[in-house]
């Protein structure tokens, strides 16, 4: 049995927009994701969140499978547009009721709540004014902060400032493949900086609304390995590392941003002028306002081959793919979780780390039997969660982990296709049934370990 710490804090992890549905009800404003969404081409399955898992009306069902799971913690989104609906100004009383019975609801059930403010759902108003580029956008969220803190902040003590700055940034501003869809790469930095300003911000602000709150930001980090031990592979590896991972963290913890990466940009013609003019004095200062832990969420790892040069050219490869992939054709690498982890800890001492999120998109369906046996999955939590408990053994402090997702849902531009639930959803019925990687997950949470000899 590998045995976790006495207080791990076990949960899944789900997203507003991903599970809620009601996207037009009880004053709900159009988010950018609606209007994404609404335009041909963007969603493979061309679907959208306006249905979902219908979340907002059945969430006491949600409740109870996640009291069945025995979890200790439950990480959601709230929808912005429902507290805000004009982005800023007048609060919706009826989306901080919805949002106040949830937790009110799963703190009976002896379940935390571990909120997150920002998981891509920006009001649409707010994009019309210029969107995350715009500092008045990050200020918007400093206020919008400040209205859920002070309504949640008597019952909510963990807070999560934004999810995947990287993601908001570059697939939003980027290179468009997520909402609002903008192909600028000068907006994706302005992006990338007002969301850690803003995330700097509404740490002070949730700590003086909040007795004894612990507030952090969620980043997806993800390990890169050169291919070979080629200089021009370890440079490919730097880069990604750079861009993907450091341009986060490094300024998170007060060394400012990585100057390789400002050189790369600059080179590439990504800053305007050679110049971050978006940085305002004060700013490095705000964005490493100390956080009380580090939210990670880890999917793969990323093995970089250098472009530069012929592949013939190139020494030959010594690092492989695992063959093992998700249906989101991500590789199955556990081993780049507990490396990521020991990484994190001895470089940036984080204080506690949360894994907010891990999991795996199979599209495995319900079987004759009733049940749905996702063995895949079950490897996947299975091997991830050793490497977790690896990671705790080589002193990385490790406090919880989130399973994403608690339920199949909307995959962002993947629509519908891709189900990473622990609990199967049947979108014509909205039944749910637990998979199971959820009866294993049980088990987990029950013995606060896992069983080693039935990993095999
Ligand atoms: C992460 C997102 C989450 C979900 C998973 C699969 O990037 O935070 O909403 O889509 O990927």
């Amino acid at each position: 049995m590998r045995q976790f710490p006495p207080d791990f804090l076990w949960g899944v992890a789900t997203s507003a927009y991903q599970i809620e549905g009601a996207t037009t009800v009880d004053g709900r404003g159009e988010s950018i994701w609606d209007r994404f969404a609404a335009t041909p081409g963007k969603i493979n399955d061309k679907s959208d969140g306006s249905v979902a898992c219908e979340h907002y009306r059945r969430w006491p069902e949600d409740i109870e499978l996640m009291r069945w799971m025995g979890l200790k913690s439950y990480r959601f989104s709230i929808a912005w547009p429902r507290i805000l609906p004009a982005g800023r100004g007048q609060v919706n009383t009826a989306g901080v009721d919805f949002y106040s019975k949830l937790v009110d609801s799963l703190l009976g059930a002896g379940i935390e709540p571990f909120v997150t403010l920002y998981h891509w759902d920006l009001p649409q108003v707010l994009e019309d004014q210029g969107g995350w580029p715009m500092r008045s956008t990050g200020d918007a969220f400093v206020e919008y902060a400040d209205v859920m803190s002070r309504a949640l902040g008597d019952r909510v003590k963990r807070w999560i400032t934004h999810n995947e700055p990287w993601c908001i940034s570059v697939l939003g501003y980027g290179n468009g493949e997520h909402a609002p869809g903008h192909k600028d790469w000068s907006k994706a930095l302005a992006t990338s900086h007002q969301l850690l300003v803003s995330h700097g911000k509404s740490v002070q602000v949730i700590r003086s609304n909040v007795k004894n709150a612990e507030v952090g930001i969620t980043l997806n980090l993800t390990p890169g390995e050169p291919a070979s031990p080629s200089p021009e592979d370890a440079d490919a590896c730097r880069d990604f590392d750079g861009g993907f991972n450091r341009w986060f963290l490094e300024p998170l913890y007060g060394r400012g941003y990585p100057m390789d990466v400002v050189e790369d940009h600059v080179k590439a013609g990504r800053i305007p002028n050679g110049k971050l003019d978006f940085i305002q004095e004060g700013d490095l200062k705000t964005i490493a306002e100390p956080t009380d832990f580090l939210g990670v969420n880890y999917y793969s790892r990323a093995v970089l081959r250098s472009n530069r040069i012929p592949e013939e050219k190139n020494a030959p490869r010594t690092v492989f793919v695992n063959p093992a992939k998700t249906d989101m054709d991500w590789e199955v690498y556990p081993k780049g979780l507990t490396k990521l982890l020991v990484h994190l800890e001895s470089e940036y001492k984080p204080g506690p780390i949360y894994i907010t999120e891990n999991g795996c998109a199979y599209s495995t369906g319900l079987s004759a039997d009733g049940r749905v046996h996702d063995t895949q999955r079950v490897d996947y939590l299975r091997t991830h969660l050793e490497a977790c408990a690896d990671a705790i053994g080589q002193g990385v402090n490790l406090a919880g982990y989130f399973a994403w997702s608690l339920l199949d849902n909307f995959e962002w531009a993947y629509g519908y296709e891709k189900r990473f639930g622990l609990v199967y959803v049947d979108y014509a019925t909205q039944q749910r049934t637990p998979k199971d990687s959820a009866h294993l997950y049980r088990d987990v949470v029950a013995q606060n370990g896992l069983d080693v000899e039935q990993a095999a």
